[in-house]
């Protein structure tokens, strides 16, 4: 018997979890399930968890719209999860349930695993554009990761501020930002403007680029949006949204198998995948 993993969320039937979860046992050698539980919004939740520990999964990831309702029904929660107040992941321990959150830490690895140098450089100055969900999960790994010089921009500064708690001071407008841009290193756009069907969105210009920063786009539908399109016409380094996918994915993998599957050529046939 190999493991049994899954993943609760609605919709999710055109999730790419189950390929990146088969990838991984395949390249660990190990057998295994990856199951999508689609739990629609009208069913009862408390419910729908009684059948879940009832499959006895070793683990399980959760999306879209259960991250935060997953938490009441979770045994422990790891801090940096309690912090950022979401949950992607859950490890099955002795029947215990143990709550994570992969996302933020998955993308600072994919920023890592792309462009080396960003590990050591922790002086790097960093904007993160919007202060949703995404951006507060990677705001709270990069800090984890030991960088201090981070900036949040957003539509409405408020939700900046708050995200930023005691360093309030580094929020700002969408405006300062893009007037502001050439001093920062690293540009993490974390909000949905540009994804389908909205392709010719763009959160800010970004004329004002410093030359040599690194632009990323956590959007991955297109991989190659209008905001990364303008960043590569400017010459600067790119970074694609379906990164983080996979690095989420495998930081999860690695708490409920101890194992951490190797990610050669991973990233480029996920983008086959997506390009169609
Ligand atoms: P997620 O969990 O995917 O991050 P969210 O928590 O709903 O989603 O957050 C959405 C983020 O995208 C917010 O920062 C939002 O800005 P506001 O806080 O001002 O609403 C940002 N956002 C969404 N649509 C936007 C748009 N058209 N222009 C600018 N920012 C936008």
């Amino acid at each position: 018997m190999g493991y049994a993993f899954g993943l609760i969320g609605y919709p999710i039937k055109h999730s790419l979890s189950p390929w990146i979860h088969g990838k991984f046992m395949e390249r660990i050698n190990t057998e295994g399930t990856y199951s999508i539980i689609e739990i629609d919004t009208s069913r009862s939740f408390s419910q729908e968890m009684k059948k879940l520990k009832e499959k006895n999964l070793d683990g399980f990831n959760v999306t879209v719209p259960y991250k935060e309702t997953i938490m009441e029904y979770l045994d422990v929660i790891d801090q940096q999860a309690e912090q950022i107040g979401a949950v992607n992941t859950v490890l099955s321990q002795n029947g215990k349930w143990i709550g994570y959150n992969t996302d933020g830490i998955g993308y600072v690895r994919s920023l890592w695993g792309k462009y080396e140098e960003t590990e050591k450089n922790k002086a790097n100055k960093i904007l993160i554009l919007g202060a949703g969900g995404a951006a507060k999960g990677i705001y709270h790994a990069l800090r984890h990761s030991g960088y201090s010089d981070i900036r949040i921009a957003n539509r409405s500064i408020e939700k900046a501020e708050h995200l930023l708690g005691e360093s309030l001071e580094s929020a700002m407008t969408l405006e300062e930002a893009e007037h502001g841009l050439s001093q920062f290193d690293i540009i993490i756009q974390t909000t949905s403007v540009g994804m389908k069907p909205n392709e010719a969105d763009v959160i800010i210009d970004l004329a004002n680029l410093k030359a040599g920063a690194i632009v990323s786009d956590i959007v991955y539908q297109p991989l190659f949006t209008a905001f990364l399109k303008q960043a590569k016409s400017l010459h600067s380094s790119i970074h694609f949204g379906h990164t983080m996918l996979l690095y989420q994915a495998q930081y999860a993998f690695e708490i409920w198998t101890g194992k951490r599957p190797p990610m050669e050529k991973l990233d480029k046939e996920l983008q086959q995948i997506l390009e169609g």
